[in-house]
């Protein structure tokens, strides 16, 4: 019998544990309860958030208005949330995971499968490093990435949609994660392309960010970049669905590049899989990092992006600005900075050293100029 724990209880944390708890009381292979571990907080009305969610069996700070399922138990004890469990899942902000595995060392079962739902990655010396892989090398287990075009609260509500298992070798495992998230309303495929999943999942973010700064421009500042400024520029029109095209476009691009360049055996394939295009324009399209670099835009850059997630995402964490920041460092300890304009212009811009405006420079030579002189300052 496989035994789940879920590590995390945000937004999508929580409904990752409502899709598995729906689907462990009809399979027969798993057992009914679903652990969650709880970053333990203090609700305003002064009780605990874990009390709260076994008591009401709802996430009310995450995930409010949407009952997990019964067997779900939320456990604020890291070790004992994982110490029966064979199935990990670990879905928390990206900054969190290196200090929860390294809590997690030799307090797992010896033969555990992990399988992340985190975007974003590390930067070493060498490189990026996947989230995937701080797993693996830090638990010495095996683990897959589940990623898609996936916004947590349409999934709470049963709205269909579909996601991407990205597995390494173990196609056993990788067949076990499809069989426990897929229900009716969320389909889930799976290739063996952990690396590719991964880092489509990560990077959109980024160039969400950026699609986030154009319509901040259009709507807010229009004084700032009128309809003339934008023909000056050479814009190829000034309206912002066909900017968010061009965003979306280079982006792409620059996704599958630097994927490739990082990771040769990366497929082309895989960005046509659902946490690839289909995530990308939905993340653009809508979700937490183009809508606070929408704000950061409409203030002219005023208001750090720190501030603005405070103030607008109640707790819950912004991860297309880390994620171009570190994109950077990779960019710029591999002297890549004039091949990524738009990864380069979206850090310069969320770090105050270009305007939000220079993101309508889409003509790819000028962003990628402007970019570099940015960082020549
Ligand atoms: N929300 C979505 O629609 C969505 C969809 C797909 C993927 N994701 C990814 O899922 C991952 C988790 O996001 P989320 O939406 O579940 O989280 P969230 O941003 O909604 O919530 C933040 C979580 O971090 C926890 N936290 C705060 N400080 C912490 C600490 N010091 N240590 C550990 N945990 C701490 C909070 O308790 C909370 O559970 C992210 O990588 C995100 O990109 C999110």
């Amino acid at each position: 019998m496989y035994k789940v724990t879920v590590i995390g209880s945000g937004n999508w944390g929580s409904v990752a544990a409502k899709l598995i708890a729906s689907n462990t009381l009809k399979l027969h292979s798993f057992h009914d309860e679903v652990r969650m571990w709880v970053f333990e907080e203090k609700l305003p009305s002064g009780e605990k958030l874990t009390d709260v969610i076994n008591k009401t069996n709802e996430n009310v700070k995450y995930l409010p208005g949407i009952k997990l399922g019964k067997n779900v138990v939320a456990d604020p004890d890291l070790e004992n949330a994982v110490k029966d469990a064979n199935m990990l899942v670990f879905v928390t902000p990206h900054q969190f995971v290196e200090g929860i595995c390294k809590r997690l060392a030799g307090k797992i079962r010896a033969d555990a499968e992990g399988i992340s739902l985190i975007k974003g990655m590390e930067v070493k010396k060498e490189g990026p490093s996947m989230i995937s892989n701080l797993i693996t090398k830090q638990l010495g287990i095996n683990c897959s990435v589940l990623m898609g075009a996936n916004i947590a609260n349409e999934i709470a509500m049963e709205k269909f949609s579909e996601a991407t298992v990205g597995y390494n070798q173990n196609k056993s495992a990788a067949d076990r994660w499809v069989q426990l998230f897929c229900t009716p309303y969320f389909n889930v495929t799976a290739v063996q392309d952990v690396e590719g999943v991964e880092l489509c999942g990560t990077l959109k973010n980024a160039v969400a960010i950026a699609a986030g700064f154009v319509d901040g421009l259009e709507m807010g500042n229009n004084t700032k970049v009128s309809l003339k400024d934008l023909m000056a520029q050479k814009i190829s029109s000034p309206f912002p669905q066909l900017l968010d095209a061009a965003i979306m476009r280079i982006g792409l691009k620059e996704m599958m590049t630097f994927s490739k360049m990082c990771f040769p055996s990366v497929k082309d394939s895989t960005f046509f899989e659902s946490c690839g295009v289909a995530d990308l324009i939905t993340t653009c399209m809508g979700g937490r990092n183009r809508k606070v670099a929408d704000a950061y835009a409409r203030n002219g850059g005023k208001r750090s992006f720190d501030e603005l997630e405070a103030e607008m995402l109640q707790g819950q964490k912004l991860q297309g600005v880390l994620t171009a920041k570190e994109v950077h460092e990779v960019l710029s300890n591999r002297g890549w900075l004039h091949i990524f304009p738009l990864f380069s212009a979206v850090h310069a811009i969320s770090t105050g050293r270009l305007p939000p405006s220079a993101i309508v420079k889409i003509n790819e030579e000028q962003l990628s100029k402007l970019a570099l002189d940015a960082f020549l300052l």
